[in-house]
């Protein structure tokens, strides 16, 4: 299920483990790209775009979508169009939008961030949620929304469990948006379609350029009068584009084409703990893999002269100390898994 043309690019480049972001296009959806019809998309008349977001909205069971740059931008207008200034939202103290995201709902949309505990797994308990919901109390900001991520990490959440948080949140009338940059390998990991597992949550946005290996590009999905104003906020970010049914033809190509195969990237993940859990200095957690993330434990101090190792032979590798993220995505093949671990066992000799 490895395309063609990946794999011949593999045998050229470097083994690229830093994230499942830094996929090429293939020569297929390159093709699906360069013939794409277009259109001004802020004036609506983009057809590839709108034939993206009709299918997004499809596959995750919510009313309409709206094609974005990134998936920054994707939560950031999401989260906009959920609350106002003095707002607080609720999100994972792991999660993306905390941590990684400029804090960019607090500087501009005056929206505070209220972090709740996460688990080794990323998950919440719906206990600390329903505490931290605030009272209708002048002295406090109005708890307007909660914030979900799936994958977290790499750690695929059910919807038994998504459906829990949700509807403590519900409960008190908070709103619920997903962060699914990664939810098609839970979804796949779980064998289940993926609107099954967001169905309690108001809006969510699943990112195309990461396992599903476009070259930009998000959609978040939610009811038709939400999407309208995330459209505005959109604008208001800049991110309103024009002829981009160039890139939305990518998105098409890869959710005809690039969902089912993130198995494969579960399985090469698998493959990789395995092999490296066979070196004595190395450990991982292997029952804690469950998609395409890998996390490595190496003994003091060896992190950085082993990035340094394996970049010198065309292997690169994230940041992190003692532990270091290892992602698979659709240019990493078998082989690569296999080289990427016999040169790791060289450098511990
Ligand atoms: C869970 C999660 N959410 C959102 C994003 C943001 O996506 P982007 O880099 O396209 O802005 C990322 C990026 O890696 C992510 O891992």
């Amino acid at each position: 299920m490895v395309c063609q043309d990946t794999i011949q690019r593999n045998e050229l480049a470097h083994i690229d483990m830093r994230s499942d972001t830094v996929t090429q296009p293939t020569r297929a959806m390159r093709d699906a790209m360069a013939n794409a019809e277009v259109g001004d998309d802020v004036y609506g008349d983009d057809p590839t775009v709108n034939a993206l977001q009709e299918r997004a909205a499809q596959l995750l069971g919510k009313e309409a979508g709206l094609f974005v740059a990134s998936g920054t931008q994707s939560n950031l207008v999401a989260l906009l169009s959920h609350c106002q200034r003095g707002d607080e939202l609720l999100v994972g103290d792991c999660f993306h939008i905390h941590r990684y995201e400029a804090g960019g709902v607090s500087v501009l949309g005056g929206v505070m961030m209220g972090a709740l505990a996460t688990d080794h797994r990323g998950a919440m308990r719906t206990s600390d949620i329903t505490a931290a919901i605030k009272p209708d109390d002048l002295h406090c900001p109005i708890s307007r929304l909660l914030c979900l991520e799936n994958t977290v990490y790499g750690h695929v959440h059910d919807a038994e469990h998504i459906n829990a948080l949700a509807t403590a949140a519900k409960a008190r009338e908070l709103f619920v948006h997903l962060d699914g940059a990664r939810l098609m390998n839970a979804a796949v990991k779980l064998g289940v379609p993926a609107r099954l597992i967001v169905n309690a949550v108001d809006s969510v946005s699943l990112c195309l350029s990461k396992g599903l290996g476009t070259p930009a590009g998000s959609v978040l999905v939610g009811s038709e009068a939400f999407i309208e104003r995330a459209r505005r906020m959109r604008k208001l970010v800049g991110g309103g584009m024009r002829q981009v049914g160039i890139l939305a033809a990518a998105g098409l190509y890869a959710l005809d084409h690039h969902i089912e195969r993130l198995a494969v990237d579960h399985t090469n993940a698998l493959r990789l703990a395995d092999q490296l859990n066979r070196i004595d200095k190395v450990e991982v957690k292997e029952d804690l893999v469950e998609t395409n993330m890998v996390f490595m434990k190496l003994p003091d101090g060896s992190a950085k002269p082993l990035r340094k190792y394996l970049a010198e032979r065309g292997i690169l590798l994230g940041g992190g100390e003692p532990t270091i993220r290892l992602v698979t995505h659709l240019d990493i093949d078998v082989d690569a898994v296999d080289k990427l671990a016999i040169e790791i066992r060289n450098f511990f000799g």
